[in-house]
């Protein structure tokens, strides 16, 4: 696939996505333990941690879309093993956040009888765990090895 168009369906199906999904989970987490705070289940910590994840998912996709997905696009991808191989370090530490967010989410698993928007938390953050996995799955073996062959 031509890279140009490979980058700009990252763009709208991960990172717009990501950030779209978080805005809504991060309250809605909040509000779930502050609801449930004295369930012997709650998620204690998961909203905070939305957070952390959100600021260094935030920070990693602004340096791919600020300076090394124009240098692809721009056909300098065999120059960028540097940036690359930055991004692909940040990509392990993303997969660690996701085994420690899928944790404080109790592996998905709900309480018996549990409310609409606990069920809705859980589900969106294991989408949420999918799409960053599948994210960062085309990142590592299909852009980046296609842009440093270029
Ligand atoms: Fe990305
Ligand atoms: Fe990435």
């Amino acid at each position: 696939m031509d890279l140009a168009k490979m980058i700009d369906e990252i763009l709208e199906n991960y990172h717009q996505k990501h950030r779209d999904d978080l805005e809504v989970l991060i309250p809605l987490s909040k509000k779930v333990e502050e609801v449930h705070a004295d369930h012997a289940e709650v998620p204690a910590g998961l909203g905070d941690f939305l957070e952390k994840l959100s600021f260094e998912l935030e920070n990693h996709m602004q340096k791919e879309e600020q300076i090394l997905f124009p240098m692809i696009k721009g056909g300098r991808g065999s120059m960028a093993q540097g940036p690359i191989q930055v991004m692909m370090y940040e990509h392990v530490d993303h997969e660690d956040n996701l085994g420690k967010m899928k944790a404080l989410a109790k592996n998905y698993k709900l309480p018996e009888g549990a409310c609409g928007s606990w069920s809705a938390l859980y589900k969106g953050v294991q989408t949420l765990e999918q799409e960053i996995t599948k994210h960062i799955e085309i990142e590592n073996e299909q852009l980046f090895p296609q842009a440093l062959n270029e």
